[in-house]
């Protein structure tokens, strides 16, 4: 059934207070909703109605007002209790059973390593007891919980207030959370865990209990995550004035998760993989990795939890806010432009492909028959991006302004994303109305930017934006799009230029391009003569958009080599790697042209002293193969690979001598001490093995025994394509070291999976049968299935769709038991409109073979879509 965002009808009954009793035995649960309901008085007239939703539920009794219904008067049906002609206030309370120990899609309550423990985002409460769960119903809650003594922890949201003994080996504990609060921010954990401890003052002096939960043994890795957590806090209150709220903050990690993290009201439940991290058992990337998550689900108790949801279709309001905060905080902490490249190939990589697919939706999306289908890149990334666009026009305090206001106006409400841009607008005087068009257009906009012919000291600019069509065939109307930019001149450095002749003249000016064509001029300041100005635009990807300009080659190597905008900087050498490797996989014979003149440029950067390693780094990430994709019609992803590993091999050779000098003992070893180094260092380790340098193959195999994670992945990446011996003994030097260590192995069966050389479907089909892998286990058929898709393209697109029939077997499979996972796993097969005609009816087979065996409605939503 399909539900539109047009459909939206407040609920008849407000809840006043709950009380839930859990009472957790091994072979059953039971659950008692206690609810205080009174009549909705912004509901209108008429119904005297209230659903109570549940899923899998044993009903075993139920009151209205302590007066027992009848079994046979039970209102049942299959979405839940439909209460009819209630008084205007009442209390009806429910008990039933629900059975975590045999739950494994991960939602509602499950059995996680000998944990018990929750996820109800976004509707997993109605799996654990019948409650109207819907995100506009906020209430205060009370849970008892009870269990054996063999679980001492006893852990739900807000504060403890009393625990005790309960009869024959049993103990609880009762929690109550003062700040009302859906059903889908509720959480309770139940479990024998090791927690690490610490306490944090916020600006108005309340002292903070910081808690970290993990299975036992574990506790010596949880220091990375309590920094972050820690500088969050204080982020959030230095940036926006954001301060928390509670005596009590705990951090639970599990191992059997959906998704990154949850931010449920002082009760986050984590994936493990992004709460315990060191530098011997996690990556610097990791380690960043867990840092933003860790903030992404902190700023949540403001822009989630305090302010939340109207409806579903608002997600956006608060992940599309939620990821620009936690990307803010990134840049804050380390380095602003490696962090805007990070996010911008994240956005390339997972939205744009998205956009374009039979699955694009905007990100608010008007209709859907699973939310669950719709945690997307486009609601969560691109999300952001429009909040970003927002947040440039206003400014810093603009924007901080903004924040106020929608927090003053709402705060313990449920609201939309207009109530959002409307605190915005409001707090600035200024009219938003455009930008709304973003949330209700799906599709990645086209920029085309042209130089006019014309005089020397005046560059004229013609704009133009188109908005192309897509499945979810939403509005096309031009959208407002503001593009940063500025000139250099011939010496690189930046021109200053007026958009009138005698106007004010700056190094840099936004365009915000309004209307489907634009015109504008730029004039010179003095001196502007005959020099020739490259122009530099959209910096800083001021907007999501595709752009085409006009620059040349030469151009592009000149902002690669002096733009003052370090994002220009980096994706002028993504879009020269992209049109060399373009121009390899058609057949073309420049990519030695091409490779000598990058490598030149390379050559520059790696000499400029005061640009930061993390920096050069991110300059050598060549774009993948899903971002190439786009540049060709049809799409060839295995032609893409080899053109892509002969650039790296052609950049290994015409970089082989300044390679050979980092690659030196005491150069090497400088470079390892800082995480931009170490960054470095396996980005030139894998350009020397890929051009097959004897001293990068030896180098790469000693590194794989080193004791810093960082630098061991490094080397096993970098060999992992090679043919070498070298691979295999690198890779089981790995895997021996590591095999007592659950997450470190899902790097080893990620690198497995991702070989072009070892990652074949007969290879897949045996690692399944590893001892570390757990078809339950969201993280390893990720670390298998995900990367073999994402990262192995010549053995998932193999010719004969070998690859496309083994994954949809799988599906299958995996879909009988966590439906959440396999409609999302399922997504790389959706992706096929840029293909050839052959490769198109393999994945329409793989995908119609799924659709015979009866999907679940999660994974029915995304295939049927497709096949439509
Ligand atoms: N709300 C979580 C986040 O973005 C994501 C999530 C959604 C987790 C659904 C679990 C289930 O932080
Ligand atoms: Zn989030």
């Amino acid at each position: 059934m399909l539900k539109h965002r047009s459909g939206y009808m407040p609920p008849a009954y407000l809840v006043i207070a709950a009380h839930l009793d859990i009472s957790i035995f091994d072979d059953q649960t039971l659950v008692t909703t206690r609810l205080e309901l009174t009549k909705n008085p912004d509901a209108g007239t008429g119904a005297n109605e209230m659903r109570l939703n549940g899923r899998d539920l044993e009903l075993k009794r139920l009151s209205i007002d302590n007066i027992e219904i009848a079994k046979d008067d039970w209102p049942l049906d299959d979405a839940g209790i439909h209460l009819t002609n209630l008084p205007e206030s009442c209390v009806v309370e429910s008990l039933s059973v629900c059975h975590p120990e045999t739950n494994t899609a991960l939602e509602g309550l499950y059995l996680s390593g000998g944990m018990y423990c929750t996820q109800c985002e976004p509707e997993g409460f109605r799996r654990i007891g019948f409650y109207p769960d819907r995100p506009d119903v906020m209430t205060i809650f009370t849970v008892r919980i009870e269990a054996d003594i063999a679980y001492p922890q006893l852990l739900s949201n807000g504060n403890l207030v009393e625990t005790g003994a309960a009869s024959e080996g049993r103990h609880f504990a009762v929690w109550h959370d003062p700040h009302p609060k859906p059903s889908y921010l509720f959480a309770c954990v139940v479990g024998d865990l090791e927690c690490a401890e610490d306490n944090f003052i916020t600006a108005s002096g309340r002292d903070v209990a910081l808690h970290i939960y993990v299975e036992k043994g574990n506790v010596g890795l949880t220091g990375h995550a309590m920094d972050s957590l820690k500088r969050s806090m204080k982020w959030d209150e230095d940036r926006f004035g954001l301060e928390y709220d509670l005596d009590l903050f705990q951090i639970v990690a599990v191992s059997h998760f959906n998704m990154g993290a949850m931010e449920n009201k002082g009760l986050n439940i984590f994936n493990s993989k992004f709460v315990l991290a060191d530098t011997n058992t996690a990556t610097d990337t990791d380690l960043h990795r867990v840092e933003s998550i860790v903030a992404h689900e902190y700023f949540h108790n403001w822009t989630g939890n305090r302010v939340t949801c109207r409806d579903w279709f608002q997600l956006t309001l608060k992940e599309g806010l939620t990821v620009y905060r936690d990307q803010c905080f990134s840049a804050d902490t380390h380095d602003e432009g490696v962090q805007r490249a990070d996010d911008v190939s994240l956005l390339r990589a997972a939205q744009f492909p998205e956009d374009r697919s039979p699955t694009a939706h905007p990100i608010r999306p008007e209709s859907y028959r699973e939310i669950n289908n719709f945690y997307t890149a486009t609601v969560y990334e691109k999300g952001a991006e429009v909040i970003r666009m927002m947040a440039a026009f206003l400014g810093r305090d603009g924007f901080r302004k903004g924040m106020d206001l929608y927090f003053k106006r709402h705060d313990g409400s449920a609201v939309t994303c207009d109530d959002f841009v409307a605190a915005l607008a409001d707090s600035n005087d200024i009219d938003l109305s455009g930008f709304a068009r973003w949330y209700e257009q799906a599709g990645t906009p086209h920029l085309s930017v042209k130089r006019v012919a014309g005089g020397k000291a005046t560059i004229t600019l013609d704009f133009e934006q188109t908005l192309p069509e897509t499945a979810a065939k939403t509005p096309r109307n031009a959208v407002p799009i503001p593009v940063r930019l500025g000139f250099l001149d011939a010496a690189g450095h930046p021109v200053a230029t007026s958009l009138t002749p005698d106007g004010v003249s700056a190094d840099e000016h936004v365009v915000l391009m309004q209307t489907a064509t634009h015109r504008q001029s730029f004039h010179a300041a003095s001196g502007g003569g005959d020099v020739a100005l490259t122009p530099s635009l959209l910096r800083n990807f001021s907007a999501p958009v595709v752009l085409a300009d006009d620059l040349s080659t030469a151009e592009r190597l000149h902002l690669m080599a002096h733009d003052t905008d370090r994002f220009n900087r980096w994706d002028a050498a993504q879009t020269l790697a992209a049109d060399a490797i373009v121009a390899a996989a058609t057949g073309g014979n420049s990519l030695d042209a091409d490779a000598a003149a990058l490598s030149g440029a390379y050559r520059n950067i790696l000499g400029e002293a005061d640009l930061l390693d993390a920096f050069k780094a991110s300059m050598f990430a060549l774009p993948g193969v899903s971002v190439l994709e786009s540049r060709l019609k049809p799409a060839d992803p295995v032609a893409l690979y080899h053109a892509r590993m002969r650039l790296q091999a052609a950049l290994g050779d015409g970089l082989a001598d300044i390679i050979a000098t980092y690659l030196k003992d005491d150069a090497r070893h400088a470079l390892q001490a800082s995480d931009g180094g170490r960054a470095l260092l396996n980005a030139l380790l894998m350009l020397g093995v890929a051009a097959s340098s004897a001293q990068a193959e030896d180098i790469a195999a000693a590194q794989v025994l080193d004791a810093n994670m960082t630098l061991s992945q490094g080397a096993v990446m970098a060999l992992n394509n090679s043919t070498s011996t070298a691979r295999d003994v690198g890779l089981s030097a790995f895997h021996d070291r590591w095999l007592d260590n659950p997450l470190v192995m899902e790097k080893w069966f990620q690198m497995e999976s991702m070989s072009v050389v070892g990652g074949t479907v007969a290879r897949l089909k045996t690692l399944m049968q590893h001892p570390s892998f757990d078809p339950n286990n969201p993280n390893k058929l990720r670390a298998v299935l995900g990367a073999f898709m994402s990262g192995n393209p010549v053995h998932f697109y193999a010719e004969d769709g070998s690859g496309f029939a083994f994954i949809a077997d799988c599906l299958i499979d995996i879909d009988s038991r966590n439906p959440q996972i396999s409609a999302r796993m399922v997504l790389p097969l959706t992706r096929m409109s840029a293909y050839d005609d052959r490769r198109k009816a393999q994945m329409m087979a793989a995908l119609r073979q799924i659709d015979n065996a009866k999907p679940s409605n999660d994974l029915a939503e995304i295939v049927e879509k497709t096949l439509a």
